[in-house]
């Protein structure tokens, strides 16, 4: 286990791989001048979600946890020149300002739409209005409702639909299965769901780097 050496060679490979990205840049400073957490994605996490996006060229988007949209832009950009929406949903109103004003200077504002209010509340609204289904979604916001995230991206989903969860190894703390952290505890109901889950085929795959040792699970909807 050596973090420095992680945060080191992610430093390197965006260096190699991403380069210099000043609108990115701007958005993040201007979250940190805002004080909000960095516990945005990584540059090299942010591109293979536009990577993803441009894989599966997805036209429409739902992101589950704004902060100051950083992870946003790496996914709207994902979607450009075809044109594209994403609806990101967002509880602080403090982050959802700083991430409109990261959108307007991205020039990306038209193609983002910000929901603000507790996604148990906006994701069912969504459903109401009769948006979706998306064709791909991003759940990376409080990590204890991850299961009930997962079950709104179900139902807003098609089949083709790709789901990324992130933060779902927390220093490898999901194994531990005496866990009470509230966080570990929504991961592992949401293991124990793809389980049965026989609509979505899904892996997880540990990250180490600037963020530390976490990972992601990546799912597809299957019918
Ligand atoms: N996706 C961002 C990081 C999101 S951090 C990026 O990588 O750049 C998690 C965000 O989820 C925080 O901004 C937090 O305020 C928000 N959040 C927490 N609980 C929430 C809830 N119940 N509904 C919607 N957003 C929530
Ligand atoms: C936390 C949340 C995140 O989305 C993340 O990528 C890292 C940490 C957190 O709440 O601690
Ligand atoms: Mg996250």
């Amino acid at each position: 286990m050596d973090p420095e050496l992680w945060a080191e060679v992610d430093r390197y490979i965006g260096g190699a791989l991403i380069g210099e990205d000043p609108v990115l840049e701007v958005a993040l400073r201007a979250s940190t001048d805002a004080g909000l957490p960095a516990i945005n994605v990584s540059p090299a996490q942010g591109k293979f979600l536009h990577l993803l996006t441009r894989i599966h060229a997805a036209r429409t988007i739902l992101e589950i946890g704004t902060l100051g949209g950083y992870s946003t832009i790496w996914l709207a950009r994902g979607m450009l020149p075809a044109g594209g929406k994403v609806v990101t949903l967002e509880l602080d109103p403090r982050h959802a300002a700083v991430a409109r004003a990261n959108f307007e200077r991205a020039g990306l504002a038209k193609m983002i739409e910000l929901r603000v209010g507790a996604a148990l509340e906006t994701l069912p609204q969504l459903a109401r209005e009769g948006r979706g289904p998306f064709d791909l979604i991003f759940i990376d916001a409080d990590k204890a409702s991850i299961p009930e995230y997962f079950t709104w991206a179900l139902k807003l989903s098609r089949r083709g639909t790709v789901i990324i969860v992130d933060n779902v190894i927390r220093k490898g703390a999901v194994a531990d299965a005496a866990s009470t952290d509230p966080s570990i505890l929504g991961v592992r109901r949401l293991n124990a769901m793809l389980a049965t889950e026989a609509r979505v085929s899904a892996t997880t795959l540990q990250t180490v780097g600037s963020k530390g040792y976490d990972g992601f699970t990546l799912a597809v909807v299957t019918s």
